[in-house]
């Protein structure tokens, strides 16, 4: 299974502003394309309850579109489950990711938050990383990844400068 995390971030590391959840606050439309054309080329997403709680009015479910919130109680979102297009799973990172593979998924778009972001980067379980790097310094609001012990190296495979203020699109190969 191939993992890509994608995220868009302040020029100091910040995914949300303060604590607004909107990140569409701040985030410019170049970044908005690029996100939802990833989402339209994968069949496979995952986030963390956060995240889905954050967008879950702008989420556009559909048929061939599996999202799978991350969540330690299930249950507390049974009432939102849309089978096999909306889905909650208190599974670890890893177990997942073998489960869907078995059901012959090979990539997953992972899209955050924080917590999700660091429990699979600490695993080794993120291959690239796509990341948006807006032309702002926020001084409060969540890093990329959390406050814990990681030590990854990565390769950077392309960038691109999205606008005329200079937002910058990366795309990163973690290495393993
Ligand atoms: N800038 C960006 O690119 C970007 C991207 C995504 C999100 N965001 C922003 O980031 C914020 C959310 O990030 P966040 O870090 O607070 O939360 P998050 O990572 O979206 O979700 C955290 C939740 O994931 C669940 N979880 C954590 N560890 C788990 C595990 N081992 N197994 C199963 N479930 C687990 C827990 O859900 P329960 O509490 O339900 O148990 C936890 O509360 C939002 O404001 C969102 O807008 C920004």
């Amino acid at each position: 299974m191939k993992v890509i995390l994608v995220a868009v971030s302040s020029v100091n590391g910040k995914l949300t502003k303060g604590n607004e959840t909107n990140i569409y606050t701040w985030a410019s439309k170049e970044d908005s394309e690029i996100y939802f054309s990833l989402i339209e080329k994968h069949n496979l997403i995952v986030m963390g309850s956060k995240t889905y709680e954050a967008a879950r009015k702008i989420i556009k479910l559909k048929a061939d579109k599996l999202r799978i919130v991350l969540t330690r109680n299930p249950e507390k979102f049974k009432d939102d489950i849309v089978k096999g297009m909306l889905e909650f799973s208190s599974e670890s990172p890893r177990e997942l990711i073998n489960r869907l593979g078995k059901q012959g998924y090979t990539k997953m778009l992972l899209v955050g938050g924080v917590e999700i972001n660091t429990i699979f980067l600490k695993n080794s379980l993120v291959d690239e990383l796509q990341l948006t790097i807006e032309p702002l310094i926020f001084g409060q609001g969540k890093n990329l990844v959390s406050d814990e012990e990681l030590d990854l190296s990565l390769e950077l495979i392309n960038i691109k400068k999205l606008n005329k203020k200079g937002t910058i699109h990366l795309i990163y190969k973690v290495n393993k």
